[in-house]
């Protein structure tokens, strides 16, 4: 298969195109390596990907319509997962232009790439952040989502809108994936599980925000990527071609057990400083994965204790 990955060289982007490479997929990574986040962690992820003769990679801005159809036109892929998007519920309003035109614009461009390409399936990423507030738990795709307290929330559920046009006149087959924060190696700095991780170790204090009362539900990356390779390997056949799933671990976690089970791993003890919630965040996620089991045979299992030791090792081992 000949699969085209935007973000190919973000976080998930890069395990998704390790997982489809060892398959013996074609792989099209695009990604425009965006300096808001580390571009060197960027630069090292693409450089193992690039080893792969399967794989090739563009560097390019999906908000660029004629280098992205150029891309099309001539890589022709059959299915096509896009993880390219400004990301962080803590996004502030004067970076709100830069999200609205990655996010939506951009994510717009790529809906009619693929319906112009005929492309056999879309993936893309949403958020379990849609879920606004006020939304029982655990989170069903069936709730409203439609109070979203972060920017970043709502262009991912405008996503969710656009894709179920496109689906809906186009027939393009689309599923949108809701992920619950995810973990593991190679992971994002500005994400708590590697703020965190780095901070101990460099005896730095660390920033519990909900007074280390806000629960979320972790997801190994390889759990995400599993439940995102079998969704991508069955488009949806209903009418329209689309649907939305949760992929999450399924149970909410108190923020502070995460440093506890950190502080286990690293044999350290964490200085921890309690603050009030930031807008933007929910006190709670927790992600119904009933559908994604029903869809794909599979929900992700990784243990939260099991996961974040194969991080501390992979960081251990990493840092030689
Ligand atoms: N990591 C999580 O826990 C999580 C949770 C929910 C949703 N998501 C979504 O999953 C996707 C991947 O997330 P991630 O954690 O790997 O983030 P990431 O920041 O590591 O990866 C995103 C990649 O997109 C690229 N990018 C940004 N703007 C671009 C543009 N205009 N054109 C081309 N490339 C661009 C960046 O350079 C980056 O490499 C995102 O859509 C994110 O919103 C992630």
């Amino acid at each position: 298969m000949k699969v085209l990955v935007t973000g190919a060289a973000g976080f998930i982007g890069y395990h998704v195109c390790e997982r489809l490479l060892a398959r013996g997929d074609t792989v099209i990574g695009l990604d425009n390596l965006d300096t808001s986040g580390d571009v060197t962690l960027k630069a090292t992820r693409l450089s193992r990907l690039k080893a792969a003769p399967n794989f090739g990679f563009h560097r390019m801005d999906i908000r660029d319509v004629k280098s992205c159809r150029e891309l099309f036109d001539g890589a022709k892929p059959e299915r096509v997962v896009h993880l390219a998007a400004r990301v962080g519920v803590r996004a502030m309003a004067s970076e709100g232009p830069d999200y609205a035109e990655t996010n939506v614009t951009g994510f717009l461009q790529v809906l009619e790439l693929c319906r112009q390409a005929r492309v056999e399936h879309l993936v893309f990423a949403s958020s379990s952040s849609v879920y606004g507030a006020g939304t029982p738990v655990p989170f069903s795709e069936q709730a409203p989502a439609d109070r979203p307290l972060s920017l970043y929330a709502a262009t991912k559920r405008a996503d969710e809108m656009m894709a179920h046009v496109y689906s809906h006149q186009y027939g393009l087959p689309v599923s949108g994936l809701r992920l619950f924060t995810v973990y593991g190696p190679w992971g994002r700095p500005d994400m708590a599980p590697m703020l965190f991780l780095r901070a101990m170790l460099e005896g730095r204090s660390i920033v519990l925000h909900g007074e280390g009362k806000m629960r979320r539900d972790f997801t190994y990356v390889d759990d995400a990527v599993e439940a995102l390779v079998r969704v991508l390997d069955k488009p949806p056949v209903g009418e329209p071609p689309y649907r939305v799933l949760n992929v999450g671990g399924g149970s909410a976690v108190e923020m502070a057990r995460f440093v506890d089970l950190l502080e286990e791993q690293l044999g350290t003890k964490a200085w921890v400083e309690l603050r009030p919630a930031q807008p933007g965040e929910l006190d709670v996620t927790c992600a119904d994965v009933t559908a994604l089991e029903r869809e794909t045979g599979f929900r992700p299992s990784m243990p939260l204790e099991q996961g974040v030791a194969k991080l501390v090792a992979w960081y251990r081992g990493s840092e030689g």
